[in-house]
């Protein structure tokens, strides 16, 4: 009997469900797989495009004229689907609107703003490490991850205190949207009434302090840049993207060291390396693994056919470990030139709140090296599923004092 006819000409299929909870829970065996097949795959289950290696993803996101995000950036395909909210203005949209709210946010995250924070997120990290320390033990995660990002980034953009237990299950659901409807989004919108409520309630000029990032938005819609319902969704924007993120990333930081004592070593002796490392974090364990584009017209990439209106999967985290692009792409190594890793995408829609979340980073992860000389993990650890975020739910750690 002849083999059948390949479906898409030239491409490899493959049977890899990258939302599952085998491929969630350990996703670099699938993100090899995927790699060595090809530079462009079909995934049949969803019908869909996926790259994985490095050059053909950072090719896409630097071409947005033809992987384009208003369609949206998850497998839903805006153009068919109604979206489960407003889509975002900046992320899930083009140029013009795209270069109009960018420039905004960029302003607002400009980096005088960024030194403004410097002091006050240091003064906050000062005082949670020195507790944690003098507690000996305490979960990574709910204890230290959970904690930082929505006091110091919240306070930032002037929210109030009351009601930020929101931000985690909202940025749970955004996230989790950017995947099939399968058990991990029923679960995380199962009680999104109350999240969402609080949310929008949030993204009005007087919810917001005077003096904060939040603010500032609406600054631009005095000046008539952007109308005050854009200002205040591009505020959503903030609050979707800038506190789930950092928190899997400090997350998966404390991980990291918690199972390579040679870096904690490396880093103790030396606390300003910490910035390099929470790169090296980044790239290692990328807190956004995924996004999606869709393309505007058929493309060729390294040899493979994509028709017009396709949705194309592009595995950020999966290009971080490509050996293509790195080497010893597997090890775990804070003094590697980590330049080009994907974990805050790149092109247009690259993270505009990277410099916020790289400073967050530098600062705890420099706050502990100074006050820890060895951290280890105390107990089992949880995995925290996500149709595009990994993290964890649980990392019971013992530190010991220098
Ligand atoms: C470690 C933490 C973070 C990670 C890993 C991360 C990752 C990313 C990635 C991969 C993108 C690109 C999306 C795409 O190409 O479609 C992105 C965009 C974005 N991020 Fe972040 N992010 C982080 C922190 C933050 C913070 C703290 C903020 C807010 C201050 C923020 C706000 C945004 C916004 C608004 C966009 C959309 C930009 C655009 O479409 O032009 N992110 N982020």
């Amino acid at each position: 009997m002849s083999a059948p006819a390949l479906p898409h000409p030239g491409c490899p299929t493959s049977a890899v469900d990258p939302f599952s909870r085998a491929f969630l829970l350990d996703p670099y065996p699938f993100h090899q797989e995927l790699r060595e097949a090809g530079p462009v795959v079909h995934i049949d289950a969803y019908g869909l495009w996926a790259m994985a290696r490095h050059a053909e993803v950072a090719a896409s996101l630097n071409d947005w004229q033809t992987f384009c995000s208003s369609a949206g950036v998850g497998l839903s395909d805006f153009r068919k689907e109604t979206p489960w909210r407003p889509p975002s203005l900046v992320l899930e949209a083009d140029p013009p609107l795209h270069t109009r709210t960018r420039t905004v946010l960029a302003r607002v995250l400009s980096p005088n703003a960024i030194r403004e924070l410097r002091a006050g997120f240091e003064r906050e990290a000062e005082c949670l490490v020195d507790r944690l320390v003098a507690a000996g033990q305490f979960d990574g995660i709910k204890d230290l991850a959970e904690v930082y990002p929505p006091k110091v980034f919240g306070d930032a953009v002037g929210l109030p205190a009351e009601g930020r237990e929101n931000l985690l299950p909202y940025g749970g659901m955004a996230f989790n949207a950017f995947g099939p409807r399968n058990e991990l989004f029923e679960t995380a919108f199962a009680n999104a009434a109350p999240v969402i409520g609080w949310i929008t309630a949030m993204c009005r000029r007087d919810a917001v302090a005077a003096d904060g990032l939040g603010a500032r938005i609406f600054q631009a819609a005095d000046s008539g840049e952007l109308s005050e319902e854009e200002a205040g969704l591009l505020l959503r924007s903030f609050l979707t993207a800038g506190v789930d993120t950092t928190v899997n990333a400090l997350g998966n930081a404390l991980f990291c060291f918690a199972e390579h004592p040679d870096q904690w070593a490396l880093l103790q002796a030396n606390p300003a390396l910490a910035r390099n490392a929470f790169e090296e974090v980044l790239r290692f364990e990328a807190a956004v693994q995924t996004f999606f584009r869709t393309t505007t017209r058929q493309v060729e990439v390294s040899g493979t056919t994509i028709p017009e209106g396709a949705k194309v999967l592009l595995f950020l985290g999966a290009a971080n470990r490509d050996p293509r692009a790195w080497q010893r792409p597997d090890n775990f190594d804070i003094n590697r030139r980590v330049v080009g890793q994907m974990g805050f995408g790149t092109g247009i829609h690259g993270c505009v709140g990277q410099m916020v979340a790289r400073l967050e980073g530098e600062i705890i992860l420099a706050s502990l090296a100074r006050k820890v000389r060895r951290i280890e993990r105390n107990g089992p650890l949880q995995r925290r599923l996500n149709n595009t975020l990994r993290g964890l739910d649980a990392l019971p750690l013992r530190v010991t004092p220098v």
